[in-house]
Formats: structure tokens, C-alpha cells, sequence
């Protein structure tokens, strides 16, 4: 029975993969900090709170680090841990860096020093290409991030190749597009649009959004997951872009959760209404972004030939599952 070690275990990825690997017969260790609230929501949904270990565990503690690899020794460990909202990085840069900058080195250390055996995942990500420099973005585009988040994932990046190379580590970073879930927080777009139209069919109250225009590769964490841990089986520690290789704006996946829902609609420049005028999607300043991702558009090329791997949900299926599961909630 191989031990896998999944920080951010309580959120939507860390649920996603901590089933997956269940499934697998793995021994699921799940990192998480403190916390007062309904923190295992998403474990429970899935049915798994029972079968994981939880440790206590805080990314911006070097000493939580070396504590859980050195009692644990496990053959993987995935850092799904962050602060993860690029909005929230603007206003929260120093505890953004804190756990996604150096969080990432505090465990690279710990590996390096009480467990080298261990196989190391990075969750890295598509902001890291923020102001793109081409399209579609692989492998060995250059990066230009656009946000604290971005910036601070940069640098958990090259520090994860740095010590890849350094001392032969088995460190991989997935380079992931945006992926989605009826697990997904609310606080992002694809989540906050699916939840508050569903609301707006009952109460009428419009949703409000920030750039309607921006676009992205979005694709069904439960496929992305699946990913993470190809990444880790491969022969050799390498780095890997996950995607579905196709890009639309915020605007198309309203329309299409308005279709979904039978809602009929017209369209105007920062606003979507009922043909009769009522309000369903507004705009507001406080939502747009000090400086914006316009477009993000993956090739997963190399993770189709080397890991095997394609999604099985296109952007249709995800707002379906989204939408049903939003809907059979309330
Ligand atoms: P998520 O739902 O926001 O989950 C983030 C997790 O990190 C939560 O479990 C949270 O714990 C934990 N966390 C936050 N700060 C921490 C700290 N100081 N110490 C320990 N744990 C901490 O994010 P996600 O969508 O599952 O994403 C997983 C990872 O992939 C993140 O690193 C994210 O940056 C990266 N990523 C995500 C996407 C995407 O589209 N979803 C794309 C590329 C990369 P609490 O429950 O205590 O808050
Ligand atoms: N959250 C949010 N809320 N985003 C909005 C809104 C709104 O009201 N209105 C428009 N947007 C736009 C944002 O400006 C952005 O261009 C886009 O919708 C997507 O925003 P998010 O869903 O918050 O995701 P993100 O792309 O910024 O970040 C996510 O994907 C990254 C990978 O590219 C997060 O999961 C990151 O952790 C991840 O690394």
C-alpha cells in the first residue's frame, strides 16, 4: 500500500484527488490548518471523511513541514495547498507569497533533508502566463504573470525545477488551466455564475461580475486530478501542461448556463436581461481586477503523448454537472 501525503485536502482538488487515490487502495494522509468551520464539507459530499488520516498541517509553518514528511515517509506527496483566489492575492500579496512562495520551499527542504525517496507534486498553473506571449500556451512558453498569486507561483515553480535538478529529486510541476467542479468555491466566476442564476430563477436578483470578456480553458477537476497523478508514475520527474485545449469567455459560459437553465436572454455591452428588460447579469467595478489574464488557452500536447492522458469533459458536460448539481442542492 503506497502513502500519499495531500495538502489542501479540504479543498476541491485535494477532495477530488484524495477519492482517487482512495480508490487505488492509497493511505490518504490529509494536511490541513486549523480551521473553526465546515472545513470536510467537500470530503464528506464525496463519502471519503472516514477513510483519510488528517494531520495538522499550515504551509506558512516550516516546522509542519519537516514534522509530517519525517513521520510519514510517504512514496508521494501532493502540495494542492494555496491561497488560491488571484482576486484575494491583490489585496493579500504578503500571505499569498507566504504560502505559495515559501510554504513550497519549506517542504522541498523537508524532502531534500528527511525523506529524498519521496515523489513531489507542484501545483502550478496557467496564471504563471498571465500577459501571454504566445498562443496557445506549453511547456516552454515564458511566463509574465499578472497577479501576487501568479508571481508567488512562479517562484514555487523554478524552486521545484531548481531542486529537480540540484539534488535529483523526483519533483514535477503540472502546469494546470482553470478546472471546475460542482466543488468549485463560490468565490469564482464559473461557481459564482452557476449558483447565482440558479437564485435568479427563483428570486430575480441579478448576479453581479467584473469582466465579462476575459477567457478561459476551462476544464472538470475530476480530469485534472487524474493527471496529477500520471505525473507522478512516469519514469522520469518532468513538467506538464493540462488543458483542454480550448478557450472561451466568461460571457459564452453565462450564455451557456442561461441556456441550460431555459432562461431566455438579451445581450447588451456590460449586461445580460430578460427580453423584457429584467436585470440578470450586471457589472461592478469592485469585481474587475488591478490588472487582468486576458486569454488563456493550454496544448497539452506532451501530456497526451507521454502520460496517455485526455479529458473526458468538454465545457458543456462541466456547466451540466455544475448546473444539475447546483439545482438538486436547493
Ligand atoms: P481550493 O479549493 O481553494 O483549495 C485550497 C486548499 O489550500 C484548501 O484546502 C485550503 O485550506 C488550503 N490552504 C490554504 N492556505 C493554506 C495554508 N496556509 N496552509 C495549508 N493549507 C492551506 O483550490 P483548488 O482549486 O483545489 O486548487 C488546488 C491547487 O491547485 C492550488 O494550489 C491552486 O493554486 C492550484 N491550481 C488550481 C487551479 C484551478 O483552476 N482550480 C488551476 C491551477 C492551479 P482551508 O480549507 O483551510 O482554506
Ligand atoms: N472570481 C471572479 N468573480 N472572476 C470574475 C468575475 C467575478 O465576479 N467577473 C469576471 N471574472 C473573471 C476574472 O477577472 C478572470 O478573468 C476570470 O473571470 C476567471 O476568474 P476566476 O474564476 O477567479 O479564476 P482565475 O482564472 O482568476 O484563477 C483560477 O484559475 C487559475 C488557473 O488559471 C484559480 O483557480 C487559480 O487558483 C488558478 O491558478
Amino acid at each position: 500500500m503506497k502513502t500519499a501525503i495531500i495538502t489542501g485536502i479540504t479543498g476541491q482538488d485535494g477532495a477530488y484527488l484524495a477519492k482517487n487515490l482512495l480508490m487505488r487502495r492509497y493511505k490518504v494522509i490529509g494536511a490541513r490548518r486549523r480551521n473553526t468551520g465546515q472545513q470536510n464539507w467537500r470530503l464528506k459530499y464525496l463519502g471519503i471523511e472516514n477513510e483519510i488520516e488528517f494531520v495538522d498541517f499550515d504551509l506558512t509553518e516550516p516546522y509542519s513541514a519537516e514534522n509530517i514528511i519525517d513521520r510519514y515517509q510517504p512514496e508521494e506527496f501532493y502540495n494542492l495547498g494555496a491561497q488560491s483566489f488571484v482576486a484575494l492575492s491583490f489585496n493579500q500579496p504578503h500571505v499569498t507569497t507566504q504560502a505559495n512562495a515559501n510554504g513550497v520551499l519549506h517542504l522541498l527542504e523537508a524532502i531534500r533533508q528527511k525523506s529524498p525517496h519521496t515523489k513531489f507534486y507542484q501545483a502550478s498553473t496557467s496564471e504563471m502566463f498571465g500577459r501571454v506571449r504566445e498562443t496557445p500556451q506549453n511547456e516552454m512558453t515564458a511566463f509574465h504573470p499578472r497577479s501576487p498569486y501568479g508571481v508567488a507561483k512562479a517562484y514555487a515553480h523554478y524552486m521545484t525545477i531548481n531542486y529537480r535538478e540540484s539534488y535529483d529529486m523526483f519533483a514535477c510541476c503540472g502546469i494546470l488551466f482553470n478546472h471546475e467542479s460542482p466543488l468549485r468555491g463560490s468565490e469564482f466566476v464559473t461557481q459564482k455564475i452557476v449558483k447565482g442564476l440558479v437564485n435568479w430563477v427563483h428570486t430575480k436578483q441579478p448576479v453581479y461580475l467584473g469582466n465579462l470578456d476575459a477567457k478561459r480553458d476551462w476544464g472538470h477537476a475530476e480530469d485534472y486530478v487524474e493527471a496529477m497523478r500520471l505525473i507522478l508514475q512516469q519514469d522520469k520527474p518532468d513538467d506538464f501542461v493540462i488543458s483542454t485545449g480550448v478557450t472561451h469567455t466568461v460571457r459564452d459560459f453565462i450564455e451557456k448556463c442561461l441556456k441550460c437553465l431555459n432562461v431566455e436572454y438579451v445581450q447588451h455591452k456590460h449586461e445580460f436581461s430578460t427580453p423584457n428588460g429584467i436585470p440578470i447579469i450586471k457589472t461592478a467595478p469592485e469585481f474587475f481586477r488591478p490588472a487582468e489574464v486576458d486569454v488563456l488557452l493550454g496544448d497539452c500536447s506532451k501530456a497526451k503523448e507521454i502520460l496517455q492522458w485526455k479529458p473526458k469533459y468538454n465545457l458543456d458536460a462541466l456547466v451540466k454537472d455544475m448546473i444539475k448539481t447546483e439545482i438538486s442542492e436547493i
